[in-house]
């Protein structure tokens, strides 16, 4: 096994973009767990599995065809059934789909051996919900980020819009009220800090901060 770090958060905290750097600062590997549930939902959807159908959604989740590559610029590419998947995995629809998705006991079942396999030396930086209190419950390093709900909405809303994605302001802030709401009331797995991790409220942060802020912590 390998030294890993976690990353848990909201919707919007900047988990995936400081994870992702600090994995590369570090030449460590990165576990972008969020992708895994996106990526159930939006198979789901294109093979038109029953929403309801637990048992169907946990079976497609164990036996999801999915690579994490990357390209020759260096960015991150994913691939399902072997054909790269674009902006859809990203979009609003889709995080709202994954979070229901994630909500099955069975699914994540599912899923957690795959994201284990993902510690390997020399290391890996996990982000998600649930990384420090169940998936890695071991790692050293857990830090739990946040932000308040205004300035992850605003953030994701930049995001969208880099990505040519279609967004509006007002209608995303709700949105992602209520998969916060989601993903903290639910039954399994709800998302909340361990109570070992480090809380990194990253408001008045920008990401080069909070990336020499856990680099510094990966240290001590
Ligand atoms: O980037 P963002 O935080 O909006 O979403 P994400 O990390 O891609 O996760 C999408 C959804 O998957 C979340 O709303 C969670 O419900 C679920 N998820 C989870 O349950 N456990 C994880 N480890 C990661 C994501």
């Amino acid at each position: 096994t390998a030294p890993v770090i976690t990353v848990d958060g909201p919707s919007g905290s900047g988990k995936g973009t400081v994870s992702r750097l600090v994995a590369e600062r570090l030449g460590w590997h990165w576990l972008d767990s969020g992708a895994l549930y996106r990526l159930v939902a939006l198979a789901a959807l294109r093979r038109g599995t029953d929403p309801a159908d637990v048992q169907a959604l946990a079976t497609l989740a164990r036996n999801l065809d999915v690579r994490f590559e990357v390209d020759d610029s260096g960015d991150p590419v994913i691939l399902l059934d072997g054909e790269r998947v674009g902006g859809e995995l990203r979009t609003e629809q889709t995080g709202d789909a994954a979070s229901r998705v994630a909500a099955h006991q069975a699914v994540r079942d599912a899923l957690l051996e795959r994201q284990r396999a993902f510690c390997r030396p020399p290391g890996l930086v996990a982000d998600g919900r649930d990384m420090g209190t169940v998936v890695f419950a071991q790692a050293p390093l857990k830090v739990f980020l946040t932000a308040s709900c205004e300035e992850r909405a605003k953030r994701r809303y930049k995001q969208l819009k880099e990505q040519g994605l279609s967004a509006n302001l007002h209608a995303l802030s709700e949105e992602l009220a209520e998969r916060d709401r989601r993903d903290a009331e639910r039954r399994v797995a709800p998302l909340k800090p361990a109570d070992d991790a480090v809380v990194v409220d990253s408001t008045q942060m920008d990401i080069d901060a909070v990336l020499e802020q856990v680099l510094r912590l990966a240290r001590e």
